[in-house]
C-alpha cells in the first residue's frame, strides 16, 4: 500500500505542477494514466463497476476531475476546459502489488474568489482533522465528527450521500467512512486498518451530490462549489500513517 500510495501522490504532484487554465481535463487524464503505467501500476478507477448497480456503466477513465459545483466523479473529456478562477478536484487511484492507493486534492486555478479559496483550505483541514482521529482505540465516527464539526464551524455543508471507505486489495472495502456523525460511535479502530478518508464539503446548503440519468458526475443540489481532499491511511497507535503523502 505504501508503493501504490506513493504512485498516487506522485500523480497528484505532477497534476499540481501541470494544471493550468486552457487545458482540457482529458489532457490531465492522459498524463496520469501514462505515469501510472510507467510505474508498472494500473489505474484503479478505469473500468471500475460498482457492485449491484447494473444501470451504471463502468468508469471510463484514470482520474475523476470535478470542476466547481461538480462534487466527485467528473469524467475527463476533451470538451471540458479548465478556466481561470475554477477549483478543480482531482481524484486518483493506483493498483500495484495487489493493493490500491486512493487520494484526491482540489487545485485552485489562478485567482479564485476569497470565499471559494476558504472552502478549499477548510476542506483540506477537515481531512487533516479526520486523520488526526484515526488512531487505534478511537471509534470510526470520531473521524467523521471531527470532519463535520470543522466544516460546519465555517458555515459549510457536508455532502452526506458520498463517503470514504475501507481500502486494500479492493478499492472499496468495509467500513464506509462518513463525513458526519457522532463522536464515540461506530466500530473501534484497530492498528493496521486501512481507510480512505475523503471529505466532500460544499459552500451552499447542499447535503447531497446528485447525478442525472446514469451519468457518473455528481453535482451539488444548489450549484454552489464543492471541494474534495482524500488520503489513504493506516490506523496506528499514536498517529495514522499516511500512504498518499506528497
Ligand atoms: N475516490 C473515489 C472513491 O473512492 C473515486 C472512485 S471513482 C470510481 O469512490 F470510478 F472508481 F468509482
Ligand atoms: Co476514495
Amino acid at each position: 500500500m505504501r508503493v501504490s500510495g506513493a504512485i498516487v501522490a506522485q500523480v497528484l504532484d505532477l497534476i499540481g505542477s501541470e494544471i493550468r487554465a486552457g487545458m482540457t481535463t482529458l489532457e490531465l487524464d492522459e498524463m496520469a494514466e501514462a505515469y501510472i503505467r510507467d510505474q508498472g501500476a494500473v489505474p484503479s478507477f478505469l473500468n471500475y463497476a460498482p457492485k449491484g448497480d447494473p444501470d451504471v456503466t463502468p468508469y471510463p477513465a484514470t482520474l475523476c476531475v470535478s470542476i466547481n459545483e461538480e462534487v466527485v466523479h467528473g469524467v475527463p473529456s476533451e470538451k471540458k476546459i479548465i478556466r481561470e478562477g475554477d477549483i478543480v478536484s482531482v481524484d486518483c487511484g493506483a493498483y500495484k502489488g495487489g493493493y490500491h492507493g486512493d487520494a484526491a486534492r482540489t487545485y485552485s486555478i489562478g485567482e479564485v474568489k476569497p470565499e471559494v479559496k476558504k472552502l478549499v483550505e477548510v476542506t483540506k483541514e477537515c481531512l487533516e482533522r479526520g486523520i488526526a482521529h484515526a488512531v487505534a482505540g478511537n471509534r470510526l465516527h470520531d473521524i467523521s465528527s471531527a470532519v463535520e464539526e470543522h466544516a460546519r464551524s465555517f458555515g459549510f455543508s457536508v455532502i452526506q450521500n458520498m463517503v470514504g471507505h475501507g481500502i486494500g486489495s479492493e478499492l472499496h472495502e468495509e467500513p464506509p467512512v462518513p463525513n458526519y456523525g457522532r463522536k464515540n460511535t461506530g466500530v473501534k479502530l484497530r492498528e493496521g486498518m486501512a481507510l480512505a478518508i475523503e471529505p466532500m464539503i460544499a459552500m451552499g446548503r447542499s447535503r447531497n451530490a446528485i447525478s442525472k440519468n446514469g451519468a457518473w458526475v455528481a453535482v451539488t443540489e444548489d450549484g454552489k462549489p464543492s471541494a474534495h481532499f482524500e488520503h489513504t491511511i493506516i490506523v496506528r497507535k499514536d498517529r495514522a500513517e499516511i500512504m498518499t503523502l506528497s
